[in-house]
């Protein structure tokens, strides 16, 4: 059901879905974009400490003729941003005030596995987990979400996610848009349905390969425009959806300057006229623009790839996600300059090993998750290549925890430039093949796994999920899972 433009006196920005079942599609563009706040920290004894409480809540969109009903992160809808350095030790305490379990995972943090917030790491209600790690890894834009067994999808979906922005030598002495918010301007691009009374819609209908929301939320707001004062303007992009791959470009066809992947900057920036980011991928573009204009970011029609793939999968959508409107008068930016990597990407001369993983009828191997089988058992300080399988005609996003990857080659065809890394998470076209090249660095007790898993969370949370210990050569006899729900 469209609201009529005329009646609100507002520009919309069009909604998403051609199977468009719920009653806010479009929406009008009358709203600044919130931004996630910083989270508070102290620093005790060295530790950088952060307080986090998974929460319930409420948010009055615009529009909506009441309160929506949602769960958040110290607040009633996402998150606050984390902003943590390379070298500090961090404690994260992470109280749970909802009515069942959660967990929280660090998204592309390299960590230990206990640390880790997978489904081993479950918080009970009233209790509070507090994991410690040291940041040791380059500067990125990183997030944390959920990750309870088979609950994954309900918990983002209410609202439970957040950034963390990592930096270093490299990312602080680069010349880039750093004013958090301001000219370096976080988004968490998420589809969702709202029904009449303005309540989140879940549905699982069958469709592959989730659900599809109409309306697009960016930082939790629909209908969003940006004030951008600054000539140049660093966009942090997360895909934090459940389902839907997007693609993002801006609606003028202009182009747009990719400058990090999901694991930190590249090596070079990459001009792209589309920039596909299937859920749990992040980028990171800068976009200059002209004084008095107003452009739009908008998700175009998907090539999923080559294979046909059911309707439901969102391919022909093009919905709109934030107005940007420049000043009359931005601030001069400097010409953008950092260094290139100092640490290579894994080396496939390097490989030990290769293991292949397809992704089929939400199992991987044929199997579903199990929370007390290990599934892969990898040595310590090693590199492998995993060719990883997408044997279906359904788009999947193939995410490992702890390592940063490098994509070698689609069906033997070397990835395009803005898929060369460092990644912790790939789309995965229907029917391709995928080698990726992973190094493993950090030891995980033979006990305790990581995951590796489809981040469609539908599919993750149906199975299409496995666990991975990283050990020394020879504890192979110690190798055995917890068993689920315990810490
Ligand atoms: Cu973003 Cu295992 O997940
Ligand atoms: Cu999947």
């Amino acid at each position: 059901a469209l609201i009529p433009v005329a009646v609100l006196g507002a520009a919309t920005l069009p909604g998403c879905s051609s199977l468009s079942t719920t009653a806010v599609t479009d929406v009008p563009v009358r709203t600044p974009l919130p931004i996630p706040p910083l989270a508070p920290s102290t620093t005790e004894r060295g530790v950088r400490r952060i307080a986090l409480t998974a929460q319930e809540g409420s948010i009055q969109l615009p529009g909506m003729p009441g309160p929506t009903r949602t769960w958040g992160f110290s607040g009633p809808f996402l998150g606050p941003t984390l902003r943590l350095r390379r070298g500090e030790d961090v404690e994260i305490a992470v109280t749970n005030r909802l009515p069942e379990p959660t967990s929280v995972h660090w998204h592309g943090m390299h960590l230990p596995a206990a640390m880790d917030g997978g489904p081993h790491q479950s918080i009970a209600p009233g209790a509070t987990w507090t994991p410690r790690w040291q940041v040791d890894q380059e500067a990125a834009t990183l997030w944390y979400h959920p990750h309870p067994h088979g609950g994954t999808e309900r918990h983002v979906h209410r609202g439970l996610a957040g950034l963390v922005l990592l930096e270093d030598d490299r990312s602080e002495e680069a010349v880039l848009p750093r004013e958090y918010g301001a000219d370096d301007v976080p988004l968490i691009i998420q589809d969702r349905s709202l029904d009449a009374d303005g309540q989140l819609v879940l549905r699982d209908d069958g469709a592959e390969p989730g659900m599809l929301g109409d309306t697009i939320m960016v930082n939790g707001m629909i209908g969003a425009y940006l004030e951008v004062r600054s000539a140049l303007l660093r966009l942090r992009i997360l895909n934090g959806a459940t389902a839907r791959t997007l693609t993002l470009g801006l609606a003028d066809g202009r182009a747009l300057t990719m400058i990090a992947s999901d694991g930190g900057l590249l090596d070079e920036p990459i001009e792209l006229t589309s920039l596909r980011l299937a859920p749990g991928e992040r980028a990171e573009v800068l976009l200059a623009l002209d004084p008095g204009e107003t452009v739009r970011l908008r998700g175009l029609r998907t090539d999923l790839g080559a294979v046909a793939v059911p309707a439901t999968t969102g391919a022909h959508d093009e919905c709109d996600i934030l107005e940007l409107r420049a000043a009359p008068r931005l601030e001069p930016a400097p010409e953008p300059v950092w260094q290139a990597r100092q640490r290579r990407l894994p080396d496939p001369a390097e490989a030990v090993r290769s293991r292949g993983f397809v992704l089929e009828g939400r199992t991987i191997n044929g199997r579903r998750m199990d929370m007390s089988r290990i599934d892969e058992v990898v040595h310590l300080g090693t590199t492998e290549i995993w060719e990883v399988t997408n044997g279906e005609a359904v788009p999947h996003s193939f995410h490992v925890h702890d390592v940063q990857m490098r994509l070698l080659d689609i069906d033997g065809a070397a990835p395009p430039p803005e898929l060369a890394g460092p990644k912790d998470t790939f789309y995965l076209e229907p029917r391709r093949r995928y080698r990726l090249v992973l190094r493993f660095e950090r030891y995980a007790d033979p006990h305790m796994p990581y995951m590796h898993h489809c981040h469609m969370l539908l599919h993750e949370d149906g199975g299409m999920m496995g666990q991975f210990v990283v050990i020394e050569p020879g504890q192979e006899h110690l190798v055995a899972a917890p068993g689920p729900g315990a810490h």
